[in-house]
């Protein structure tokens, strides 16, 4: 006998509905899973048979064939265990195939016959909405996740054999509920602020800028100057997550496997801080069976790239795309991936080897072989990508024993939400939440510019000789520079002088 059954599988940070077939037919007994399934879904065969066996369940000995569909998508999940033992199920007579076919399955099989988690099920669960298909059945380690997606009902039972049982007409199952809200590892707590960090005006000035419309910041400075205590307290000044966005974070790390145990959508906004030895794939994300790198897992957040030059060169490189598109394409085999990457670079640097290059009361020890050297793994279009360069220097003594406590984030972040709430409203048709992911055409649609900032941009553009990227992006630090100032409806001359400056603070000796 023949049965279909609908599972699920992830392609990028999208699901994908699967239809699966199962023949069940007299011959020599066999089990052949054929259309695309890569190792994990060969596998398969063996957990089934056992899951069905030890659930009390017998299948009959025959010549079983599952087709995968559709055939040219590599299928990676072993979520596709529980449509196939159910597919095998409605083959053999056991339970209705029209009851069968008003849900997706999604879900490993223990030996035992046990429902095991998988990842990537909210994107499968947003699949299976957008098919049409109104039921989903996962494992009840999911069932949070698969919460998140309104418009379908999620069925969450222990054990095959509940689930059989359900389908027969004889069990009873109740559609899932609840929907707590938790905190995934790799997010940082919001308790070190910004008060605790004195003097360096301009740099924090900076990172209100950067957090309010979502652009890049060097630092570049002294040791010891506060650079790595700044970037660790950017999360506390960053607005909140909108709901769009919260779910697009929460697809990627669902389809990472790091949303913990308990699911559920993430409220708080990534900050990944990779090692100085991490590989470009680990970064950029790939692999044979491509997982999403940091600048993926950063979206919508921080990436903190601290010691920049530390870094290899060629990692440093592969950033030139995500900062441009503000995605990653992974080119595989049979087909091509994109992963979202829409995160704020933050980066942080000495000036040269020994640290001390420009500073007042210290002798710098290196040669100007030496400092080239050092700044030189920073290529042009590297640097060209970042909006902000801020010098931070050494902290006085009399800022640092101050009995003044500096602002605290919770005063920043209003500043910044305030500013954040004028973007979203003015973005939202194109589905964009910061001012930094206007490409050129919205630029000119959204940016209005007053005539003095104009001459001021002409007269900068040419003595500075800057390329056209510099120029589009000066204009987006200055719109978010007048959306802190009130929300100003022009960007003025007072704004595009800030937004260069800012842009021009190092001016990079190279
Ligand atoms: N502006 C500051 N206000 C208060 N404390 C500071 C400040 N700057 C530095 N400190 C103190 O110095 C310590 C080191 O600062 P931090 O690690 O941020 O320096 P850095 O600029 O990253 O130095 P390096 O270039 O060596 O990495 C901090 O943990 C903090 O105790
Ligand atoms: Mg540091
Ligand atoms: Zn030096």
């Amino acid at each position: 006998m023949y049965a279909r059954t609908f599972g699920a599988a992830t392609l990028g940070v999208d699901g994908l509905i699967i239809s699966v077939e199962v023949d069940s037919a007299n011959g020599m007994p066999a089990f052949d899973i054929v259309g695309l399934p890569n190792a994990s879904v060969r596998e398969s065969k063996e957990r089934v048979r056992t899951a069905i066996k030890n659930s009390g369940l017998r299948s009959r000995q025959e010549k079983i064939t599952v087709n995968l569909a559709p055939a040219e998508i590599r299928k990676e999940s072993a979520g596709l265990d529980l449509p196939i033992a159910i597919g095998l199920l409605a083959a053999q007579g056991r339970v209705t195939v029209e009851k069968c076919s008003e849900f997706v399955f999604v879900a490993e099989l223990s030996l035992e016959g046990r429902l095991c988690s998988v990842n990537g099920v909210l994107p499968m669960a947003i699949a299976t909405r957008d098919a049409g298909l109104k039921k989903i059945v996962v494992s009840p380690d999911n069932v949070n996740e698969a919460l998140l997606v309104d418009g379908i009902e999620v069925y969450a039972p222990p054990t095959l054999i509940e689930l059989v049982e359900f389908l027969q007409g004889e069990g009873k199952l109740e559609p899932a509920k609840s929907q707590p809200a938790v905190e995934p590892e790799g997010f940082i707590e919001l308790v070190d602020d910004f008060s605790d960090v004195q003097g360096q005006f301009m740099a924090k000035r900076a990172l209100e800028v950067a957090a309010a419309g979502g652009h890049n910041v060097l630092m570049v400075g002294v040791p010891g100057s506060g650079k790595t205590m700044l970037a660790k307290r950017v999360s506390s000044i960053m607005p909140e997550l909108t709901r769009e966005e919260a779910l697009e974070i929460t697809k990627i790390y669902s389809i990472a496997g790091k949303l913990g145990f308990n699911g559920g959508l993430i409220t708080k906004r990534p900050f990944q801080h990779p090692n100085h030895d991490a590989s470009t794939a680990a970064i950029i994300g790939g692999g044979s069976n491509p997982m999403p790198g940091q600048v993926t897992l950063a979206h919508h957040g921080v990436l903190f790239l601290d010691e920049l030059p530390e870094f290899r060169k060629s990692a440093l490189e592969a950033l030139r795309e995500p900062l441009e598109e503000r995605q990653v394409t992974i080119s595989r085999v049979s087909n091509t991936l994109t992963f979202p990457a829409s995160f704020i670079l933050i980066c942080a640097m000495n000036p040269c080897p020994c640290g001390w290059y420009g500073d007042r009361d210290h002798n710098c020890q290196c040669s100007q072989l030496e400092i080239k050297r050092y700044t030189h793994k920073l290529s042009g279009p590297l640097l060209d990508r970042i909006d902000i360069h801020v010098r931070v220097p050494r902290v006085k003594y009399d800022e640092l024993t101050s009995k003044r406590k500096a602002e605290p984030s919770a005063k920043v972040r209003e500043r910044v939400s305030a500013a954040r709430e004028i973007q979203l409203n003015r973005l939202s048709k194109y589905h964009l939440f910061c001012n930094a992911q206007m490409n050129h055409a919205m630029l000119q649609e959204l940016c209005t510019i007053t005539p003095a900032a104009k001459d001021l941009l002409k007269a900068v553009f040419e003595s500075k000789k800057l390329s056209a990227r510099s120029y589009d992006r000066i204009i987006k630090v200055g719109r978010t520079i007048a959306d802190l100032d009130n929300g100003a409806a022009e960007i003025s001359d007072k704004h595009i002088a800030e937004a260069i400056k800012l842009r021009n603070e190092l001016d990079f000796e190279r």
